[in-house]
């Protein structure tokens, strides 16, 4: 069995500040890497930014910077988020890399020696600022249907792919295999775009100077889809000198997509990989959105103030973790989820800090004040413990079936209900009568059995959480592991361990003031 895993997140327009909705796709791919290489794959995790297209040129010409200038200081500032986000990627790819253009030159030349590419004369409707055509039908009351600006006709030469030619092929992929998740989203791309008839598509430019020029006809540039899907396989060193990463790690395992960039992922670009002749991905999975106020874009509220969901100042209050928490536990995993500052600090206190926190620092805080600090091996555990334990296993492979599906909300919420459990088996055994009954014995079993608990539940966690968790293992005398297995079953603990307490590891928010001090920063930078 192949033991490698591609995955990848869409290349990002740079665009100048980073809300928490453009790192939705960032985090969420980072938790499946780390877990994938927590179960002992080798994982290579790929984002990047897209930098080409009329948009780009005309934001650097209005700010006086060149079009690199201009990118490079993006590009510095969102790799110092990812680096603040705990981004694990193998690798960053930009459009405007000189391997990237090299390779697209030659995906375009190969496409047009097949005939697979050929030129003409395009006519359409034309949405400058989204620099896409449509045709009549697709426009909405007249309007371009991304947003809702006015369009016009334009009419220019151009290169053609021959994307209709693969009309039934892409219809049996989306229909007859479990290429495109979730499933809903496949009945959007065969109603919305199978069904009416794919048309040819239009992959070439004159009127845009900053793309990459075809090199067979270089009045053309390349035209923006045509140059960023293959980054999925440039970024690999396909049509390079060196193609061993290609062909080590393609096909790729999964490219996660943001739902109104799935047509390109599950129509496009699988017609683009037939052409080639190259294997296609073994999945898109088209998430859904981060919604501020209702809408994917962060609005204010009528009373002027907006809730803040720069990430940099909830990461700098909140500890990393609460934003990785919120992005992959609390929006259901393929649907859209609301974002507000209140739902945010809400989950904060409630997982980070009364089921998960509250649960190590008491288990630590009893056997530090009920054993010394230390403790042993379990000897006679009940039919209760036993329970328990078979719940937390249970736990442990649901986890592990959510994570194949993907289903990272799903595995979250699953690994919350092991801390749960944890402190409700606290207090059903109340470990303090047991001190007052001098009963040790039992006190070291019980505690024994919890601390295991947290520890297999902590494993878990690892690759979503990636700041406090880790501390957890120190505490309880445990190595840190590197693999989801190493923590599979009870009965690891050995006698005379120690443990440590530590700090707490989140604080208990008062979320009133909370909200207070956040819209005041919110009303500061109004
Ligand atoms: N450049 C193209 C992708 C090319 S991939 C070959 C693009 N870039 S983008 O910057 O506009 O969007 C990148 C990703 O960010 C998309 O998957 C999009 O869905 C995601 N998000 C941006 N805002 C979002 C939310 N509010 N919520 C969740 N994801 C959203 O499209």
């Amino acid at each position: 069995m192949k033991n490698t895993f591609y995955i990848t997140t869409p290349i990002y327009y740079p665009s100048n500040k980073f809300t928490l909705g453009n790192c939705y796709t960032t985090i969420i791919c980072d938790g499946i890497a780390r877990w994938n290489r927590m179960m002992g794959k080798e994982v290579f995790y790929m984002t990047g930014t897209d930098e080409h297209g009329q948009k780009i040129a005309t934001k650097a010409l209005s700010s006086g910077k060149s079009e690199m200038e201009y990118l490079n200081e993006i590009i510095s500032d969102s790799k110092s988020l990812w680096s603040l986000l705990d981004i694990s990627y193998d690798k960053f790819i930009r459009t405007t890399d000189t391997y990237h253009e090299k390779a697209v030159q030659k995906i375009f030349r190969k496409l047009y020696d097949k005939g697979e590419i050929y030129k003409s004369v395009y006519k359409g409707m034309y949405c400058t600022p989204c620099e896409s055509f449509w045709t009549n039908e697709q426009l909405v009351d007249g309007k371009c249907p991304d947003c809702g600006r006015e369009v016009h006709e334009m009419e220019e030469e151009a290169y053609f792919f021959k994307l209709s030619k693969y009309q039934d092929k892409i219809k049996d992929l989306l229909e007859n295999t479990d290429f495109l998740e979730p499933r809903s989203r496949v009945n959007e791309m065969i109603n919305n775009f199978i069904k009416p008839g794919l048309q040819d598509l239009c992959v070439s430019r004159t009127s845009v100077k900053w793309g990459i020029p075809v090199d067979f006809d270089p009045k053309h540039t390349i035209y923006v889809w045509i140059d960023a899907l293959p980054n999925y396989i440039t970024g690999l060193g396909a049509f390079s000198e060196d193609e061993s990463m290609f062909n080590k790690f393609w096909p790729a395992d999964i490219h996660v997509v943001g739902k109104e960039i799935v047509r390109f992922h599950a129509i496009i670009w699988p017609a683009i990989l037939m052409a080639l002749d190259l294997p296609l991905p073994k999945k898109v999975y088209g998430h859904g959105w981060l919604l501020f106020g209702g809408d994917k874009l962060s609005k204010s509220k009528s009373s002027g103030l907006k809730d803040i969901n720069d990430p940099r100042i909830l990461i700098e209050r909140y500890g990393l973790d609460s934003v990785r928490l919120f992005i992959q536990k609390e929006i259901n995993f393929g649907q859209d989820g609301n974002y507000t500052q209140e739902l945010f600090l809400n989950t904060c206190n409630n997982a980070l800090a009364n089921q998960y926190g509250n649960l190590v620092s008491r288990t630590l805080g009893m056997i530090g004040k009920y054993l010394g600090g230390k403790i042993g091996k379990a000897k006679n555990l009940t039919d209760k413990d036993v329970e328990f334990e078979q719940f937390v296993i249970n736990k442990r492979n649901k986890v592990i079936e959510e994570m194949a599906k993907y289903n990272v909300s799903g595995a979250l919420n699953t690994v919350f209900d092991i801390f749960d459990k944890g402190n409700k088996y606290i207090d059903e055994n109340e470990p303090w009568t047991l001190f007052k009954e001098g009963n040790i014995t039992r006190l070291n079993d019980l505690l024994c059995v919890l601390s295991e608990a947290i520890i297999i539940g902590t494993t878990l966690l690892m690759p979503f959480l990636t700041d406090k968790p880790k501390t957890v293992f120190e505490r309880f005398g445990q190595k840190i592991p590197n693999l989801i297995e190493e923590y599979n079953s009870f009965g690891f603990i050995k006698n005379d361990t120690v443990t440590n307490k530590g700090d707490n590891l989140y604080p208990r928010l008062d979320i009133n003031k909370e909200m207070e001090e956040l819209y005041a920063i919110s009303e500061s930078m109004a």
